[in-house]
């Protein structure tokens, strides 16, 4: 079984335990350190400090070669609880995605403002597509192999080359080259942009980049990146844990219908929607067993517009089980 799909299967009861999933006093109970609530945008934004500097590399960085990278600008504090968050799930039998439930993780996103507002645009949004990865020895023993993320057929770059969609990746522990960090091809390296995008692949092994980073700092790249996460070795110093999530501009239509504002409540449902429309989005390359499935079939519709965000190829699967429900029930 893939990784993906193991976390999930670790326990000998892990079928009946998917049940807790839905539950908020499950999750608050779990990590104490953390917080669920309706409103995680309630109180004021508390936007990082970022030396402007950082600003200029980060803006220039990502027009010329695609990415962006700063120092760490996440409270340690908070990388810490968020990283023993997701320990605290994997070992309780669950998926890391689901440290995405906590309001802390949405918060962080509103707090990058210094960093996200010059590159994106002032407004700028996240949205419900994202990831969590704990690379390790006893868990995924690598990140996810080469690929670029231009998911979404539509320009997601400006005339002067700023994104009008990144991927904002953060790491909550230290990564460098032993515990799987990130590594890309800087995008003015990369001879398949802007015209032949289905192919991956580099000429000279110097192109490449590997990005060690300090736990707090903050990585994005466009849609037409290359990059991929490398392979834990047994000389790791400890796990890589990190998430990796859309923002957007505010101007421009969103990419996808799961957008999140921040002036807006975010219920723990639609967090547990948005988790269940990714995990049934990777399904095609995870093969999560059937009982998972079934889960997600369940929290997705907890989302209004849940058809258009179910995968085409599961959309029957998806509409028999609800049949089967029914006819239970009835
Ligand atoms: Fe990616």
């Amino acid at each position: 079984m893939i990784a993906e799909a193991a976390y999930f299967t670790r326990q000998p009861d892990w079928a009946s335990g998917l049940a807790r999933i839905a539950s908020t006093g499950f999750w608050r109970s779990l990590n104490p350190q953390l917080h669920l609530t309706d409103t995680p945008f309630s109180g004021p934004a508390q936007p990082y400090s970022v030396e402007p500097a950082q600003v200029s590399q980060a803006l220039e960085q990502v027009c010329q070669e695609g990415y962006l990278q700063t120092a760490p600008a996440i409270p340690t504090q908070l990388c810490e609880a968020l990283a023993q968050g997701v320990l605290n799930i994997i070992a309780a039998g669950l998926h890391p995605i689901y440290v995405s439930l906590y309001d802390e993780y949405w918060q962080i996103l509103r707090n990058l403002a210094p960093i996200f507002g010059p590159v994106l645009g002032d407004g700028y949004l996240p949205l419900g597509d994202f990831w969590c990865w704990c690379i390790s020895q006893e868990t995924s023993g690598s990140g996810w192999g080469a690929h670029r993320d231009y998911q979404f057929k539509s320009n997601a770059t400006r005339q002067d080359g700023r994104p009008l969609l990144v991927t904002a990746w953060l790491p909550f522990t230290d990564t460098d080259p032993l515990n799987g960090c990130m590594y890309l091809v800087p995008q003015d390296r990369d001879e398949f942009i802007p015209d032949r995008l289905d192919q991956l692949g580099f000429k000279n092994p110097q192109d490449l980049r590997a990005l060690p980073a300090r736990a707090g700092s903050v990585l994005a790249w466009n849609q037409y990146v290359q990059h991929w996460g490398g392979r834990y070795s047994r000389w790791a110093k400890g796990p890589r844990i990190a998430t990796g999530v859309y923002l957007q501009s505010g101007d421009v239509e969103p990419f996808v219908g799961k957008v999140v504002h921040f002036d807006q409540p975010l219920l723990p449902a639609t967090r547990l929607g948005f988790i269940a429309s990714n995990i049934l989005n990777y399904h095609m390359y995870h093969h999560y067993p059937e009982p998972v499935l079934r889960m997600c079939f369940d929290h997705v519709q907890l989302l209004p517009n849940f058809v258009e965000l179910v995968p085409p190829a599961l959309r029957n699967p998806m509409a028999d089980y609800l049949d089967e429900l029914e006819t239970a029930g009835g």
